[in-house]
């Protein structure tokens, strides 16, 4: 019996702009995982819902950010671009997993507790049990490995979990239906149906900070603009925006060790060194010594020469929404046809067919 086949699934929710932190967490690197593996980008637009976006705010949002990920460089021909929502199964399997998952287990998630905030009881079901679709979202293509953010690392253990207790809970009816593949529990080699997923979290800039304050995420939903940098910022904006940038009255250390009380210096070599493609010690090495006057005009330089030629494309792309939307329904049907090969076999695990 052969392993899981490597698959790569990510995405990302039609929200507000997408920021430098989307791009350099996520995006980047799914472009950057084309060349290795075969990949599936979705626009998550059903969990977009659980903040109750203005419907053409959602319908534009979609577009927007299949947009983006076409003008960051993925290829819908080779790979899987579409929108959740046009592929049914993932609800299906997301209601198979909320019947899995336990609410002690979605009780500890901070990003329902922070989205939730002090009153909970009027946090809609959807904002609770977003893991279990997430969850749902990889398992359907038994995904193997998952780019994403630091902020999404939680989410991600809630996936292994889930399919964990699935495998459990179902492994003689998984076995007597010949649908086992051997996974890795601990030092234990046991047949499971879904993959134990592997969260892709690495390189210097897994989590970069507001340019106001560098110990809170930059966010779309930051109320501040001058808090991120958009992807469709314009040169100018982006220039401003880090000119703005909050920083403290210390010249650039020349070690990365003189970085860690700094957290605006080091958010700010963090995303030169991401935009770079090297380390923050190689950045250290070129500017340690020196003062923000001099790092940030050569940030904002090399922000707006990775930037505009991105932006630019995905403004082309917008005013040809109707070349958007067939790219998203051709993958949306290749989509469907491996989502419902999973969804039949879970049927016939759980008993739903015979
Ligand atoms: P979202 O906009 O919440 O759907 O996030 C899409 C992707 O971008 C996820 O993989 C997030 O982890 C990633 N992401 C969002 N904000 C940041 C940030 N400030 N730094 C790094 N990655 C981020
Ligand atoms: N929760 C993710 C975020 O906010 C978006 C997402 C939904 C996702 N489903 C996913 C990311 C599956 C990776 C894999 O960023």
């Amino acid at each position: 019996m052969s392993s899981f086949e490597p698959l790569v699934f990510s995405g990302v929710q039609p929200t507000g702009n997408l920021t430098l932190g989307n791009y350099l967490g996520a995006i980047r690197k799914f472009v950057a995982l084309q060349e290795s593996h075969n990949c599936i980008y979705c626009v998550v637009d059903l969990h977009a819902l659980t903040v109750n976006p203005k419907p053409q705010e959602l319908i534009d949002g979609t577009r927007s950010i299949a947009a983006a990920f076409l003008a960051a460089g993925i290829d819908p021909v080779k790979h899987i671009v579409f929108n959740q929502s046009r592929v049914y199964q993932h609800a299906e399997l997301a209601w198979i997993f909320n019947c899995v998952a336990r609410m002690g287990w979605l009780n500890r998630m901070t990003q329902f507790k922070e989205k939730a905030g002090k009153d909970r009881e009027n946090a809609s079901v959807g904002l609770f049990a977003y893991p279990n679709l997430m969850a749902a979202d990889i398992l359907v293509y038994r995904g193997t490995h998952v780019p994403v953010g630091e902020d999404q690392k939680q989410h991600l253990e809630l996936a292994r979990d889930i399919a964990q207790k699935f495998n459990n809970d179902y492994s003689e009816r998984i076995g007597d239906l010949g649908l086992g593949v051997p996974v890795q529990v601990g030092d234990e080699t046991v047949n499971g149906f879904f993959p134990l997923t592997e969260p892709l979290i690495e390189g210097p800039a897994t989590r970069i900070m507001s340019l106001r304050d560098g110990t809170k995420k930059m966010s779309k939903s930051d109320p501040s603009d001058l808090s991120r940098i958009n992807l469709t910022d314009t040169a100018d904006d982006i220039a401003k925006k880090i000119r703005k940038a909050k920083t403290d009255p210390e010249a650039l250390p020349s070690e990365t060790a003189g970085l860690a009380e700094r957290p605006e210096a080091n958010n700010l070599v963090g995303i030169y060194a991401a935009l770079a493609d090297t380390t923050k010690e190689a950045v250290l090495n070129e500017f340690g010594g020196q003062q923000f006057s001099a790092f940030k005009p050569a940030l904002a330089d090399l922000a707006v020469t990775k930037l505009s030629p991105i932006a630019e494309e995905m403004r082309r792309l917008m005013t040809d929404t109707a070349h958007i939307d067939s790219v998203l329904a051709n993958g949306a049907e290749r989509a469907s046809v491996l989502a419902e090969k999973t969804l039949a076999d879970v049927k016939r695990i759980v008993g739903l067919l015979a």
